[in-house]
């Protein structure tokens, strides 16, 4: 069966709540949920998968959330190759008291993912959301799903939903889980 890999790394628990919630847009039987905190121990736990979501929350000023800093660090030293996978990325910030980076650890992921081969798809139009800079913004779209769940939670659900129905072509279908039986 071809599942969707979810790795996250997240220190208040909002972007794994991001990641659950993907999960159960997507299905929960297609989808193996990994904490890059608990789960992770190389790039082979990635590479399994040829569809992927990433999850950072941004930390520091723009910075990655702590469990992916070892991680990327690696990535720049062993260069895994992922070519041929469809990566999606999404995370947590904070618009009003982080404006002036916001979301930016997205940019950061698609920097390294993307240098490492991948198809990075979902990107998500500015218009809904106010703040100053954000280095995960390329070409005057996010690279990824912003959410931020300090001031505009009650977007939240919607965020999500749209931007799954958006990527959703991209990846495995929870219909396909059945093709054969029967
Ligand atoms: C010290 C500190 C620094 C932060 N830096 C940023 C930042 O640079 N950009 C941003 O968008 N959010 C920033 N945030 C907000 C967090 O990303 C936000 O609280 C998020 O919901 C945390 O998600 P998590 O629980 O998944 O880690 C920061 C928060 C704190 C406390």
């Amino acid at each position: 069966m071809t599942k969707i890999g979810i790795f996250y790394g997240s220190t208040a628990g909002v972007t794994e709540e991001i990641a659950t919630k993907l999960a159960e847009h997507f299905g929960e039987e297609l989808c193996d949920i990994h904490s890059m905190e608990e789960d992770f121990d190389d790039f082979d736990d990635m590479l399994k998968y040829d569809y992927l979501l990433l999850g950072s929350s941004t930390w520091g000023s723009g910075e990655v959330q702590n469990d992916w800093r070892d991680p990327l660090l690696d990535m720049e030293e062993e260069k895994p190759d992922f070519t041929g996978k469809t990566i999606a990325l999404f995370g947590a910030g904070d618009c009003r008291d982080h404006g002036e980076q916001f979301v930016s650890a997205l940019g950061i992921l698609y920097d390294h993912f993307k240098e490492a081969g991948a198809t990075i798809v979902g990107n998500v139009p500015t218009d809904d959301y106010i703040f100053d800079y954000s280095f995960a913004v390329r070409d005057g779209k996010f690279v990824g799903l912003p959410i931020d769940e300090i001031n505009e939670s009650e977007k939240t659900e919607e965020r999500i939903e749209a931007w799954v129905e958006s990527i959703r072509v991209h990846f495995p279908q929870e219909s396909n889980l059945f093709v054969g039986v029967g």
